[in-house]
């Protein structure tokens, strides 16, 4: 049920929603039969119907139910009078407008449940397991997220090679970056780094000139820490993601001439 039915305004106005019935007079898997009586002026106090129900009076019946909103209806129910709801109405409360005792038999269907959107008396949907945070996490949770097509490509201090610096742990040298070669570009120098090299190439073909080793799309390649390589060459221009578990080098290398760029 989407519409507000007057949980909302119950809760402002600190009303306690009341039973729909006075008391249970037999009760089964599936149905509920309640008494209701009302002595002339009397009320039934707010409340609201989970089940359709039948209403079959037992005399008096001229009464007048009252929504939370001040909806006012008019009820005549004589004696053997029958009614079914089968549609949920808002919040409201009863009350004999007669100078007779209004006396009812309610039987609710209890089958059919109606959920209201609006209840606040509705079950909190369980965590799945395993599923939820445990205590403190969101306190410590460090989200990082990057969208590296809109990051712009920044050039090295070798022409025709480019980065987008993904993440970098400044104590440790560590890095996660893009890095693209121009087709003819490549490191001139044979070499190895202070740490663990990992490349993932996404697109284009690159070459280790000395073995011939030639990297494509979807290939990873692993320098292990001192593993000497290159001279290399980019074939076509070539897109890699690169990862250092530390330093990049022992030393700042000569293609290089900006310090920045062999970190
Ligand atoms: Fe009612
Ligand atoms: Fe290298």
């Amino acid at each position: 049920m989407t519409q507000d039915n007057g949980f909302a305004i119950a809760q402002e106005r600190g009303i306690t929603l009341g039973e729909i019935g006075h008391r249970i007079v037999e009760e089964n898997d599936l149905t509920r039969v309640w008494e209701v009586r009302l002595e002339p002026g009397e009320e039934l106090g707010f409340h609201i119907h989970y089940h359709p129900y039948y209403v079959v009076s037992l005399g008096g019946g001229a009464n007048e139910i009252e929504t939370i909103f001040g909806e006012k209806i008019a009820t005549e129910e004589p004696l053997g009078h029958t009614t079914f709801i089968n549609d949920p109405r808002a919040i409201h409360k009863l009350t004999n407008r007669s100078d007779q005792t209004y006396l009812s038999r309610l039987i609710e269907f209890k089958s059919v449940r109606w959920v209201y959107e609006d209840d606040p008396s509705n079950p909190v949907p369980e965590q799945p397991e395993g599923g939820g945070a445990p205590e403190g996490y969101e306190a410590a949770f460090k989200e990082i997220l990057i969208h590296a097509a809109t990051l712009p490509w920044s050039p090295k201090s070798l022409p025709g090679l480019s980065q987008k610096m993904l993440w970098r742990n400044e104590e440790t040298g560590a890095s996660i970056a893009l890095i693209r070669f121009e087709k003819g570009v490549g490191i001139p120098n044979a070499h190895s780094h202070a740490s663990n090299q990992f490349m993932f190439c996404l697109s284009g073909q690159y070459r280790y000139i000395p073995t011939g080793t030639t990297l494509v799309a979807g290939s990873f390649y692993c320098n292990p820490i001192g593993s000497v390589h290159g001279p290399t060459v980019a074939d076509e221009t070539t897109v890699f993601l690169e990862i250092y578990d530390g330093p990049h080098y022992p030393v700042q290398p000569p293609w290089y001439t900006n310090e920045e760029d062999a970190h």
